[in-house]
């Protein structure tokens, strides 16, 4: 079916995806994607589809209410994809404060606008649709072994995890209490193109493509579940078409890796790719074991049974073949890897917007 599709945080990682799938699979859907442009936001990762007639960019703050309330009546918006987000664990620590506006604020500003444009004038709960992305990091962080289910009860232990835990309970309540028509996805790491250099699979090949050191926090045993992005767009997908109002959704990559694992897998195929370092050695003699992270969940593992079950989702990309096609991609865009470190890719669109 048609839809009006407003996608908040289309800029960054996994919002420019989803919006590249959905110009691909669901031409008949209008996209409309309103991103305020943080650091993470990046206009070069839309542009060579930005022209498309069915796609339309916003830049704008969804913490600012007036400029929600106009968007969903300007554009009729019928269903909400929210990405929008401080994504990043290491800044959450740092700074907590801009993740708790973006994050909580913006999630309870984006479900009022929401509330007001559909509730408010009647339209019937099949006509509608609030999708929120969010993190299997809201369970906390699991011993050797046990999984997260959509029963595990939360307990978020860092900002960021805190602050997308309240969200996803703010948007809870308004299924309950207003009967809005939400649906939530909790999901583990993402890999693939256009993620920010800050994440640790970018981050390393970054590094270890100009054969810089590879800081390992800990003793690299932290486990992450590692999903291809492509395989979480199509799963979004899946669930805002077919998901049941008011459910939680799980989205894993039935993948846990620890991260020494990961990083030297990555040394493993840059070396192919781009032969050996300098001096003759391999990529693995750059890791260097760095001092841990703050409060470091030791692992996350996601049973994803319940959207195989009722919505016949499962990954289709296996870790090698994610990684080969990541590792490609960054060394094929190493243009879009430069301008992200230099900062040129703000300039690009700061004239444009008087920045
Ligand atoms: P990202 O940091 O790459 O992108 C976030 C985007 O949101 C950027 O384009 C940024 O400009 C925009 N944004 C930030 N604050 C905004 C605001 N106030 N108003 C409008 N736009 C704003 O993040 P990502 O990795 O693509 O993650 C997207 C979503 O998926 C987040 O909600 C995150 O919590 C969730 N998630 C991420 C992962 C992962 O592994 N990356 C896994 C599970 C869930
Ligand atoms: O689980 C889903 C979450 O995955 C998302 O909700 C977050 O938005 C996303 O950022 C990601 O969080 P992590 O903290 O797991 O991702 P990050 O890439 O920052 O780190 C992955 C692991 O690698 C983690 O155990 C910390 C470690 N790490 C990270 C960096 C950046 C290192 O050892 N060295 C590094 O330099």
């Amino acid at each position: 079916m048609a839809k009006t599709v407003l996608v908040t945080g289309g800029c960054g990682f996994i919002g420019a995806n989803f919006v590249r799938l959905l110009l691909e699979t669901r031409q008949d859907w209008q996209i409309v994607n309103l991103d305020k442009l943080t650091y993470a936001g990046n206009l070069l990762n839309l542009e060579d589809v930005s022209k498309n007639l069915t796609y339309r960019f916003v830049r704008g703050d969804i913490c600012d209410q007036a400029l929600l309330d106009d968007l969903f009546q300007e554009e009729q918006i019928d269903t909400v994809v929210h990405f929008a987000a401080e994504s990043h664990v290491d800044r959450s620590i740092t700074g907590p404060a801009e993740f708790i506006r973006t994050n909580i604020t913006g999630t309870f500003t984006l479900l009022e606008a929401a509330k007001k444009s559909w509730l408010d004038n009647g339209l019937h709960s099949d006509q509608c649709r609030f999708l929120h992305v969010s993190t299997d990091e809201v369970y906390g962080s699991l011993g050797e072994t046990g999984y997260f289910t959509e029963h595990t009860p939360y307990d978020p232990r860092s900002p960021y995890s805190a602050s997308k835990a309240s969200s996803d309970h703010l948007v809870r309540a308004y299924f309950h209490t207003y009967g809005l028509p939400i649906l939530i996805t909790n999901c583990s790491n993402n890999y693939g193109p256009y993620q920010f250099p800050e994440k640790l699979i970018p981050l390393m090949l970054n590094n270890g493509r100009q054969g810089k050191d590879l800081p390992v926090y800990g003793d690299g045993g932290n486990v992450r579940d590692w999903l291809y992005v492509q395989d979480h767009c199509e799963a979004i997908v899946r669930v805002v078409e077919q998901g049941r109002l008011g459910e939680s959704y799980n989205i894993g990559g039935h993948n846990e890796k620890n991260n020494l694992q990961v990083v030297e897998l990555l040394c493993d195929m840059l070396d192919e790719q781009l032969g050996l370092l300098p001096s003759g050695k391999e990529r693995r003699s750059l890791i260097t074991f760095v001092k841990d992270r703050l409060g470091h969940d030791r692992r996350y593992a996601i049973d994803a049974e319940k959207i195989d079950q009722e919505l016949g989702w499962t990954p289709k990309y296996t870790f090698e073949q994610g990684m080969k096609k990541t590792v490609t991609w960054y060394l094929d865009n190493q243009a879009w890897m430069e301008s992200v470190i230099d900062g040129s890719y703000q300039k690009y669109y700061a004239k444009m917007y008087g920045d």
